[in-house]
């Protein structure tokens, strides 16, 4: 027994520390799988396929969201789906203390700042609420993070800082250009700021994601984008005209230099979107200091193609009618997605009639939004 006794512990003292070498290095490889993560904006359309995603790959998420574009419906849609309620603060990021209060009672590995106002015709009717809004929004976020030990982020950025772009397609050394409204100026002014605060303190991880067009819905078909009153952007006009909702979809413009005239641009299924966050994070981990990426799927689509493909999806009729071009639109924009997949392991999995596919099948099952 004694001798027993002897050998157990010369074991663990041989082995004891090779084992806590094993375990340290496998929270290492599986740090990815272990990030406590703040969502500034998590209730809204990108950030709720986001927190999806998050926490399917094995992250803790919190979300703080003012709900000034979201309902907090999508977020008891969210935990159906994952099977567990989800932190919530409604907590608009302005709003110093009451952003305290969440970093006083959990502990960020990284933010992933959705938080902001993005609609392109309301920002050139109300510039100052747009750049108070996403500018002074992301300058107390990024000061209480600071304050907190937390210096990792990644930010929804956007194509619209490429302008109309010299390189197609557009890879991410393409010069930015002019943004023609309010709301892509707070995206380009935001990348400079937040270059700037990684540059003045090299602690700091941030990630730059320049989306391309996100479509599509979760394929549970339970949440979605849901604008208020008249769409904007070309796919929820669609489904709004294929719901009856409205008469017919206007084309804005088929004489552009594209192969049928009328405008083309990278769809993305948000689905792929929400994972891009989660590959991204990889960025932060590895330390990258400052890392952009563009998120597209690399293929370019015109306004007829994406009617035509979602007609051939759903098989439901799409009347539209050619109309002027929409000031401030460019003809092409569609982009190089290589160095995503190099460095981060991601690319798009979906096509264009499953983003139409789920786009339908998300605004057929809930005409009203999250109305329920
Ligand atoms: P969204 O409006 O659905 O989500 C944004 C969320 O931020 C909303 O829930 C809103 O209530 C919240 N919010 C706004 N201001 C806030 C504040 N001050 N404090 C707290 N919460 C606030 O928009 P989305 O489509 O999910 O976009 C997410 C991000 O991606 C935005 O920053 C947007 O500019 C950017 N982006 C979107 C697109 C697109 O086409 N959807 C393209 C490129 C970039
Ligand atoms: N379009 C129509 N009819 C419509 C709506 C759009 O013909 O009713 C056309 C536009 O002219 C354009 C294309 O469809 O050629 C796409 O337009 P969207 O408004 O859907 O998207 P944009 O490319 O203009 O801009 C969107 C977001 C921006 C973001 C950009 C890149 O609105 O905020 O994608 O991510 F910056």
């Amino acid at each position: 027994m004694f001798c027993y006794w002897i050998k157990f512990i010369k074991f663990a003292i041989i082995y004891a520390p090779l084992e806590q070498v094993v375990w340290t290095t496998y929270k290492h490889y599986n740090k990815l799988t272990e990030m406590k993560i703040l969502l500034t904006g998590g209730a809204g359309f990108i950030g709720s396929h986001t927190l999806i995603e998050l926490t399917e790959a094995g992250h803790e998420a919190v979300v703080v969201d003012n709900l000034d574009n979201s309902s907090p419906i999508s977020l008891k849609r969210v935990a159906k789906i994952i099977g567990k309620e989800v932190p919530f603060y409604k907590v608009d990021i302005r709003d110093r203390e009451g952003l305290q209060k969440v970093f006083d009672e959990h502990k960020f590995d990284a933010c992933i700042h959705f938080a902001g106002l993005k609609a392109v015709g309301e920002s050139c009717a109300k510039p100052l609420e747009y750049y108070e809004n996403n500018m002074n929004g992301t300058f107390v976020l990024v000061d209480v993070m600071r304050k907190n030990g937390c210096k990792n982020m990644i930010f929804s950025s956007s194509a619209t800082v490429y302008g109309d772009p010299a390189i197609i397609p557009i890879t991410e050394e393409c010069p930015k250009g002019h943004c023609t409204n309010p709301y892509g100026q707070t995206k380009s002014m935001l990348e400079e700021v937040l270059m700037d605060v990684q540059k003045a303190d090299n602690e700091w991880n941030i990630v730059l994601l320049r989306y391309f067009n996100p479509i599509g819905a979760h394929k549970s078909g339970t949440i979605g984008e849901n604008p208020n009153g008249i769409p904007n952007n070309l796919m929820p006009y669609i489904t709004q005209t294929a719901v009856g909702k409205r008469a017919e979809l206007g084309v804005f413009g088929n004489d552009y230099d594209t192969h049928d005239g009328t405008g083309v641009r990278d769809y993305i299924h948000v689905v792929d979107l929400a994972r891009a966050h989660v590959a991204a994070l990889k960025a932060i981990v590895e330390n990258k200091g400052i890392a952009i990426y563009n998120i597209g799927t690399g293929h370019g689509y015109s306004v007829l193609d994406v009617v035509k493909a979602f007609e051939k999806a759903n098989g439901v009729p799409v009347p539209y009618a050619i109309k002027p071009r929409r000031p401030g639109d460019i003809a092409t924009c569609y982009c190089n997605p290589a160095k995503a997949e190099a460095e981060l392991g991601w690319k798009a999995q979906f096509g264009i009639e499953d983003m139409c596919r789920d786009s339908w099948n998300w605004q057929k099952n809930n005409p009203n939004g999250f109305e329920e």
